[in-house]
């Protein structure tokens, strides 16, 4: 099988790592890729948005599966690009269609969705320009903090939470205005859930469906879990309070009926769905959905899964995912983000990276990476994702930080608290 994987981060390299694994793998590509994955594949100069130039190279290397990394291409429509073009029809495609990608593309599609099939989340009310009065109003009918969301993609910088009445209507009326562009043309306003949070994946055909393993994500920069919000800066799986009761909750209220309410919504889905989940004194509610595996979590549950992941995909593509059991890792598995100085803010590219051939019992994973000449570069605000496996949460974590250590690159920092509150 001759596999393209779109995309360029840790996501895609702990990917990539997985699927060279495989024995039905014949050649895998990556567009863009970083110099992890050129490990386990080779990396073709390819913008994953540019669906034109994707479909050449499907062409010209007679492709049989396209894994979708990141939501963009997703959102953007891939999916229905090549199911309704006749030259690459037939080639398999892990991610949903346009309609299945707004899960993650549209807050109010995806509250609505979860309204209507009786999937557990907080309340809300949806705000456009015309209905601005009924959003002040709601505000004022529910309890601080408030949580603002623009509706469509916002690079991760869309959701806002407030503790001041007369700030949340003022930034309400601000982004209606436009503060996030046309992602914010309509906001979500939502009630506020207090509990611990974590990252539930599954992975489905549109028909059945099968759990990988849980992961708990760290978003912000610094430690103690304060200031900006980033991509992640490291995580866990297992996740010690998603135990087996936690987790056939989390199956019975919000994995089958989204699977099943795609089905009645009659939206075709194949692919990843990532739920982010909150806990609530032991409740499920869902956060947000996004309809791709998670970064940094991709680094920990990928090391996670023992069953072949291609043989998971073709199962997909074939819709018959039931006949698939998951077998998993029972070890922990930490990773620790090793991030570019002034990352979430502006900071530096270009910077050697040293180290890398020091590091023992660890999977080193490539995020914002590049090869130049014979050096690898930073090239992303997040550079370099640390994985290990351990017994415990304590033992793993002390591989990555060790092997943390012992990579260097100017600016670099890390989270030394990652699992703190496990
Ligand atoms: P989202 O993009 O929807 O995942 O929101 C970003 C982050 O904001 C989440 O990871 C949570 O930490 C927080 N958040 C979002 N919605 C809520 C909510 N209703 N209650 C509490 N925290 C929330
Ligand atoms: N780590 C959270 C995400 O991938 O959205």
């Amino acid at each position: 099988m001759n596999v393209l994987l779109l995309g360029s981060g840790g996501r895609e390299h702990a990917m990539a790592w997985k699927m060279a694994q495989s024995e039905k793998l014949t050649n895998l590509f990556i567009a863009p890729g970083n110099a992890g994955t050129s490990l386990h594949g080779k990396n073709v100069p390819i913008n994953p948005n540019d669906f034109v130039e994707v479909k050449s190279f499907l062409l010209a290397e007679k492709i049989d599966m396209v894994v979708v990394g990141p939501e963009e291409p997703l959102v953007r429509g891939v999916k229905d690009f090549i199911i309704n073009d006749p030259e690459i029809a037939h080639i398999a495609v892990i991610g949903p269609g346009k309609e299945g990608a707004r899960l993650e593309g549209s807050k109010e599609f995806a509250k609505d969705f979860m309204f209507r099939h009786n999937i557990p989340t907080a309340g809300y009310k949806s705000v456009n320009k015309n209905n601005l009065d009924e959003g002040l109003a709601y505000l004022e009918s529910i309890k601080a903090p408030y949580v603002l969301k623009a509706d469509g993609l916002a690079a991760g910088k869309g959701v806002l939470i407030l503790e001041d009445l007369e700030e949340a209507k003022a930034e309400l009326t601000a982004m209606l205005e436009g503060k996030f562009g046309a992602a914010s043309s309509v906001v979500v306003i939502e009630e506020f859930l207090k509990g611990i949070e974590l990252s539930v994946f599954a992975l489905t055909d549109g028909h059945s469906y099968v759990i990988l393993p849980e992961a708990k994500d760290y978003k912000r920069i610094g430690e103690g879990d304060t200031g900006l919000n980033t991509g992640g800066m490291g995580a866990v799986s297992p996740v010690p309070f998603a135990d087996e009761a936690f987790m056939k909750k989390v199956e019975e209220r919000v994995v089958r009926p989204t699977v099943e309410g795609l089905i009645a919504d009659n939206i075709p889905y194949k692919g990843f769905v990532f739920i982010g989940l909150m806990n609530v004194d032991g409740e499920p509610f869902v956060i947000e959905y996004n309809v791709r595996m998670g970064d940094p979590e991709t680094e920990v549950v990928m090391p996670r899964i023992k069953s072949d992941l291609v043989e998971l995909f073709e199962a997909v593509a074939a819709g018959n995912l039931k006949s698939q059991v998951i077998e998993t890792e029972p070890q922990t598995v930490t990773t620790v983000m090793l991030v570019s100085g002034g990352y979430p803010g502006s900071y530096e590219k270009g910077k050697t990276i040293t180290g890398l051939d020091k590091t023992a019992d660890c999977l080193v994973f490539h995020a914002g990476t590049t090869q130049k000449d014979d050096d690898i570069k930073t090239n992303g605000g997040r550079v370099i994702a640390v994985s290990a496996y351990g017994a415990n949460k304590d033992e793993a974590l002390k591989k990555s930080f060790k092997n943390a250590d012992l990579i260097q690159f100017d600016g670099k920092y890390f989270r030394s608290d990652i699992g703190f509150d496990l």
